[in-house]
């Protein structure tokens, strides 16, 4: 692989995955990061990447549901690999305003589909890698996990939006000979990740002394990996992964949310206490407050990801307790960054920066 084509570079996975790309994957190749910079795409995510990759790295501000610029775009750099992250990606948000995501989510990765199809003809050599979430499959019951053969059965319109375009995704393969991979991922966690999503949420409220929401009774189980784990397996994947296959990707870590905000309480006892933080007048497992449920709210999510351990050796490596630690003290350390997505104000930069 010469030339990757990254979708959605500038969110949480895709910024890990281009960092992971140039670190621990070894690539020596160049990457293209197509974004539209939505709220959740942030360029401050890639600024050493900017610096340290001159050459190697070229970002594009950009919708993915324009054709006549993917054109451009894969005519002018040639690309022999795709790897699409770009998506709205907030179940909440798809249940107040599901617009978005039918048009990103499904026309989006149908513009991408259809342009690789007509630029690449019938060539075997290149690959398409979509990015792909556990919620397909829906909700589960006490007991089972999600194997690449369950059935799709999305619930929310995220999911309905995710399961939709997986499909196009396997129909451009089975009718075309698109070189396509998929890769079905439990819930990630890590650093650059959008505080909209219950980890970063609530490393951040917490530190500002605020409410920490748990949606219910906070028994609902999610299976949470470490998102570097998550960029090793796509990185597997592209490379080894059998075209026309659905690789299942998880943490082996099912937790309920309530254990986890419990649990992200006491890390930041541990490396930022409450007795010595100026917001907090006592622990911060005395800030958990159950709110309204989200409509429509899935139980259980849990990932069989056997077939991706035996046909590409890959598990997960590291631990709850330690992608947590490092999760919190990423947070801790940079706290200019949560600044400025909270206000929004690296929008300004990129204005100024990048004008297409
Ligand atoms: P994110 O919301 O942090 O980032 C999405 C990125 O896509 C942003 O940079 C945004 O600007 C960009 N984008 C949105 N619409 C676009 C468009 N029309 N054209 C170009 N760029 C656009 O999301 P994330 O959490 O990094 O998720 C990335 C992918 O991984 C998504 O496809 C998501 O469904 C999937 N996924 C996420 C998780 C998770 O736990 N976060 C788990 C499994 C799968
Ligand atoms: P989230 O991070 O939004 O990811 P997803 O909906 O894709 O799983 O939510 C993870 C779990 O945490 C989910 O069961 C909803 C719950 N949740 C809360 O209890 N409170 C919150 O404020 C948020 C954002 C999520």
């Amino acid at each position: 692989m010469k030339t990757i084509l990254v979708t959605g570079g500038a969110g949480f996975i895709g910024s890990n995955f281009i960092r992971y790309l140039f670190g621990p994957g070894g690539f020596k190749g160049r990457v293209v990061n197509l974004d539209k910079l939505t709220y959740a795409g942030n360029l401050e995510n890639l600024l050493d990447i900017e610096q340290a990759q001159k050459g190697h790295y070229t970002f594009v501000k950009g919708d993915v549901c324009d054709y006549k610029l993917l054109g451009q775009l894969f005519r002018k750099h040639k690309f022999d690999a795709i790897v699409h992250f770009a998506a709205e990606s907030h179940v909440d948000r798809s249940i107040f305003g599901p617009k978005d995501f039918i048009e990103t989510n499904i026309h989006g990765t149908f513009a991408l589909l259809e342009t690789a199809r007509q630029c690449w003809g019938g060539r075997r050599d290149v690959r398409f890698h979509h990015i792909s979430t556990d919620e397909v499959y829906g909700s589960l019951g006490k007991t089972g996990k999600f194997k690449e053969t369950t059935p799709y059965d999305p619930r929310s319109p995220y999911s309905a939006s995710k399961a939709s375009s997986d499909h196009l995704v396997m129909a451009y393969h089975h009718t075309y000979g698109l070189p396509a991979t998929i890769s079905n991922c439990s819930n990630n966690y890590g650093p650059f990740h959008f505080p909209e999503k219950l980890i970063p949420l609530v490393i951040i409220n917490a530190l500002a002394g605020k409410p920490l929401p748990v949606y219910g009774d906070g028994a609902q189980v999610r299976d949470w990996l470490y998102v570097e784990d998550h960029c090793a397996a796509i990185w597997q994947v592209l490379r080894k992964g059998r075209p026309g296959q659905t690789y299942n990707v998880g943490g082996n870590c099912e937790m309920k949310n309530i254990d986890v905000v419990r649990a992200i309480c006491a890390a930041l006892e541990k490396d930022a206490p409450s007795s010595q933080n100026p917001a907090m007048k006592g622990p911060y497992a005395g800030l958990i407050t159950f709110v309204k449920d989200r409509p429509g709210h899935d139980l259980r999510y849990a990932i069989d990801f056997s077939k991706l351990k035996r046909e590409l050796g890959w598990k997960p490596s590291v631990t709850f307790k330690e992608g947590l630690a490092r999760t919190v003290r990423w947070y801790l350390a940079n706290p200019g960054w949560v600044i400025d997505v909270k206000k929004g104000s690296y929008r300004k930069w990129i204005k100024k920066n990048y004008k297409r």
